[in-house]
């Protein structure tokens, strides 16, 4: 398995260009199962994630093509097979947003249940639920999620919870349902909005997207689209969170500062001076060291629960004690583990970090458990003294398209070790 080497110390300086979001790629995937003709997706990032969704389309039975210009058609018209494999769904849950199309279109669908997951259990019961209260047949049966449904009905949803996918793979359903849906306590994601803009270019009629009530009014058939999708606001703020930790000056381009206030607000407080445009920000640290930060992650607007770890290593190495809350999931602390075979000073109580920044991190062996957290052992190991090695960057790979490309052409010193 590949590994990356950070020798740390470098301070990050210069451009670089922010990749198609994976979050909003994987749903808007997935929704190509519900056009009736072609649909063409822009800006489309480079990931594993990425590559299984379309291995999971392609064994369907959709032709799949990429152009020169790296953008993938899908054609759902030869799909012959209604069937996502336990062996694709355990590396990528979010192969779950396949569900929703395949029941509200074809009327039919055997998906694997997801397993357990690094960052704590994430149920699919709301997806299960809405679907059932749509008017779809579902059993559990060796592992897999059978359903059926004649057309999904239109009806009033309350979810429990504010979640993303669960969110997303009902809008898809209730795309084509006969009569109208409302989603309430629905999540208000960007990638969520993206989604339904991609959707209301095929054809759907959806009203109130970035809000907590959706309202889709169902239609009978979907039609093909070209869709581009919006920046990774994750990964523009894990450099930004890179370049803020080795006292750098950074710009990010091809990025939308507006979906990232939350963080903005955060790098500001600790100590960063952040200039932005309509599609690129800058960062400028001119070699201080940042604060430590104290933050609780929460759904949309609030901070978002993909960034926490990267916070969790400013911290690490900042001056002064910061307080992080993990709100959104149980068990994503992962990394704290790791962090503190590097000289780390945290202290975990329950669902919160107490994190002491020391001077110097000192490089280990370290070994990514999970995407995001992976990304902060990379940060860590940006700044810490000696030759970091990070193991097991599948994880990496997952969410991050070039990683140590994009840190190379800021100046660090990274680079991959092929197994
Ligand atoms: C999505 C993102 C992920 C991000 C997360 C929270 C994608 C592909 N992934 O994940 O990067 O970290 O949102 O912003 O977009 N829950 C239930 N029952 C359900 C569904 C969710 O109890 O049926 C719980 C989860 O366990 C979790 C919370 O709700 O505690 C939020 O999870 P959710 O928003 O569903 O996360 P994902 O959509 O899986």
């Amino acid at each position: 398995m590949d590994k990356l080497i950070i020798q740390g110390g470098a301070r990050l300086q210069g451009e670089i260009r922010i990749s198609g979001a994976k979050n909003a790629a994987l749903p808007i995937l997935a929704a190509t199962l519900l056009a009736t003709s072609p649909v063409t997706v822009c800006n489309m990032p480079h990931l594993h994630d990425i590559t299984t969704t379309m291995e999971l389309l392609g064994r369907m039975g959709l032709e799949l093509t990429v152009d020169e210009k790296m953008n993938v058609h899908v054609d759902s018209s030869t799909i012959r097979e209604f069937f996502a494999p336990y062996e694709l769904v355990r590396t990528m849950r979010a192969s779950i947003l396949v569900l929703g199309p395949l029941l509200a279109r074809f009327g039919r669908a055997d998906v694997s249940l997801p397993g357990g997951c690094a960052i704590g259990s994430r149920p699919v019961n709301l997806h299960l639920q809405g679907l059932a209260a749509m008017g779809a047949d579902l059993s559990v049966d060796g592992g897999y999620i059978r359903a059926t449904a004649k057309r999904l009905k239109g009806v009033d949803l309350w979810m429990d919870l504010v979640t993303v996918t669960g969110t997303e793979n009902l809008m898809m359903a209730a795309t084509l349902a006969d009569g109208v849906t409302v989603i309430r306590n629905a999540a208000r994601e960007p990638e969520v909005v993206d989604l339904a803009n991609c959707l209301i270019s095929m054809g759907a009629r959806i009203e109130g997207a970035g809000t907590d009530t959706l309202r889709i009014e169902g239609v009978d058939e979907l039609h093909g689209t070209t869709y581009e999708i919006l920046p990774d606001r994750i990964e523009t703020g894990t450099y930004l969170v890179a370049a803020a930790m080795t006292g750098g000056n950074v710009k990010l381009k091809n990025t939308r500062p507006a979906l990232l206030e939350a963080v903005l607000s955060k790098l500001t407080e600790a100590g960063a001076q952040i200039t932005s445009g309509d599609s690129w920000i800058e960062l400028k640290m001119d070699g201080r060291r940042p604060r430590a930060v104290s933050l609780h992650t929460s759904p949309y607007p609030g901070f978002p629960t993909d960034m926490q770890a990267q916070f969790t290593a400013l911290n690490a190495m900042a001056e002064g004690t910061g307080v992080i809350t993990e709100s959104v999931f149980e068990n994503r602390f992962m990394h704290v583990l790791e962090l503190q075979r590097m000289g780390a000073q945290i202290k975990v109580e329950g669902n919160t970090a107490i994190i002491t920044g020391v001077p110097q991190l000192k490089s280990a062996p370290l070994m990514a458990t999970d995407l995001r957290a992976s990304a902060s052992l990379v940060l860590a190991g940006l700044v810490a003294e000696g030759a970091t090695e990070v193991e097991r960057i599948y994880h990496i790979d997952r969410g991050y398209e070039t990683i140590e490309e994009k840190l190379s052409n800021l100046g660090a010193q990274i680079r991959r070790v092929p197994a």
